[in-house]
């Protein structure tokens, strides 16, 4: 299957939200869909577009149809441990229809060409020990860190 990823447009709005919060969509995969309202979704698009905010986003496009198939969310943050920032890869989503023909890995690629273009030193992410499949992607495009994610009670 033939794929573009390219920055997110003001334009792809309708699509990318499906994807979002549309049924089948990355909220509910993660059974958020109470945690995530429409003024967060409108907050967190606007700022992919906004130039004076580091947090961006990608997308895949289907080049036979024209359509918006996957995303990745990514935001670049100071790091006491480096000078540089450090990019973390926020979201990644891949339409259940698209899903092992490659596409997440073309946008987990998209986001390490970006961390380097941005000049972040390191770029990272985390999932769901439940999440097999990602994590089949991720052996082969990434290392396991080893540490384990805390919240303060009553945050996730
Ligand atoms: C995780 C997700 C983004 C992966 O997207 P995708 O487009 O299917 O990923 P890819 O096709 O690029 O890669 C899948 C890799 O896993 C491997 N894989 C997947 N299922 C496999 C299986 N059952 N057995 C062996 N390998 C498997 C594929 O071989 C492929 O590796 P390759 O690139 O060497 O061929 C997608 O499944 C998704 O959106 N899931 C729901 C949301 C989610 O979990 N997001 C991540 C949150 S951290």
């Amino acid at each position: 299957m033939s794929v573009t990823i390219r920055p997110i447009e003001a334009k792809d709005k309708e699509e990318w939200l499906n994807l979002w919060t549309g049924p089948g969509g990355y909220i509910e995969f993660y059974k958020a869909q109470s945690a995530i309202t429409p003024e967060i979704s409108d907050t967190t698009f606007a700022r992919f577009l906004d130039p004076t905010v580091p947090m961006y986003s990608a997308v895949a496009v289907d080049d036979s149809t024209g359509k918006v198939i996957g995303f990745a969310n990514y935001l670049a943050h100071l790091n006491t441990w480096t000078v540089e920032d450090t990019m973390y890869l926020n979201d990644l989503f891949v339409s259940a229809d698209n899903r092992l023909h490659g596409v997440g890995r073309k946008l987990i690629e998209h986001v390490y060409a970006e961390t380097d273009k941005l000049g972040c030193k390191k770029c990272y992410w985390m999932t769901q020990f439940e999440n097999h499949r990602a994590q089949l992607l991720y052996t082969k495009v990434g290392v396991k860190g080893g540490f384990l994610a805390y919240f303060r009670p009553g945050d996730i």
